[in-house]
């Protein structure tokens, strides 16, 4: 499935000092820090997500690049709505403009991209968008890009736990078929890996209601450095730092 673009990850990865062998299959990034980064400089807040959408286009050119199978980001949060409506309305724009300017770059590199979250609670506009670019790249090969938007790792579990519960009601499942594997199924990420390593960048320690099932085992990298001036350096110096990991899943050192 990878192999067609083995020949540009090969490059990156070597360029890198990437382990081939031991590449995280999945990564999830809370890109965080816009409004410090902004604030710094004076600027307001707007500004800095903008930089933001400039970091994020370098991050999964080179997610693709290196061939990895998922790459997930935290756009926004069901919490973020307590946010000034400003703010709000501008990162609704800011995401379809991401979009309409990035989509057939990422289709030209078989990128398939994914919304995760509450996607009918957004603005009839973006929904729409948002389905466009989803149809258009539903049978690519490579990178599978969720960007999450509106996305609450609690919601997520509850509207999980409520399709299930409606499957046992109407008699389709018995209580019992109910599993770890049959919840993941009805996850936004069903049919996918979980994030091997997860990248927090500004400082904060804490996973804000992302992915609370996915993250189990995930390993976690966290960085002083404002999502805006995140590079793809860092990136890959999180991934060399995963790969250092020894990841036991509750056995012993091997
Ligand atoms: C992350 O940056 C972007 C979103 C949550 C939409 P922030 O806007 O949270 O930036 P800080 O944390 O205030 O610096
Ligand atoms: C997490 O960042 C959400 C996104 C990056 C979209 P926040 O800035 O909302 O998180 P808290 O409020 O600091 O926990
Ligand atoms: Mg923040």
């Amino acid at each position: 499935m990878w192999k067609k673009w083995f020949g540009k990850a090969d490059k990156n990865i070597a360029e890198f000092e990437l382990d081939r062998e031991k590449m995280p299959r999945h990564v999830a990034i809370i890109m965080d820090g816009n409004g410090r980064w902004a604030k710094k400089r004076a600027m307001p807040r707007t500004f800095g997500h903008r930089q933001g959408v400039e970091t994020l286009k370098r991050i999964v050119q080179f997610a693709s690049d290196a061939g990895l199978q998922v790459l997930t980001v935290y756009a926004f949060s069901t919490e973020n709505w307590r946010r000034p409506s400003s703010e709000v309305d501008f990162l609704m724009t800011l995401f379809k403009e991401f979009l309409e300017q990035e989509i057939d770059e990422l289709h030209r590199n078989r990128v398939r991209i994914r919304f995760i979250g509450d996607i009918a609670g957004l603005p009839m506009v973006l929904q729409q968008t948002f389905a466009d670019a989803e149809c258009l790249t539903a049978n690519n090969p490579g990178l599978i890009f969720n960007v999450a938007v509106n996305y609450g790792g609690r919601a997520e579990i509850v509207q999980a736990v409520r399709a299930l519960a409606m499957q046992v009601k109407e008699g389709e499942i018995s209580y019992d078929a109910i599993s770890e594997a049959s919840i993941s199924d009805q996850l936004y990420t069903a049919g996918q890996p979980d994030p091997d390593l997860l990248i927090r960048p500004s400082g904060d320690f804490r996973i804000s209601n992302f992915l609370l099932w996915q993250l189990a085992y995930t390993e976690f990298w966290f960085t002083e450095t404002l999502w805006p001036d995140f590079s793809v350096e860092e990136f890959a110096a999180a991934m060399i730092a995963y790969q250092k990991r020894e990841r036991r899943f509750g056995g012993l050192k091997r």
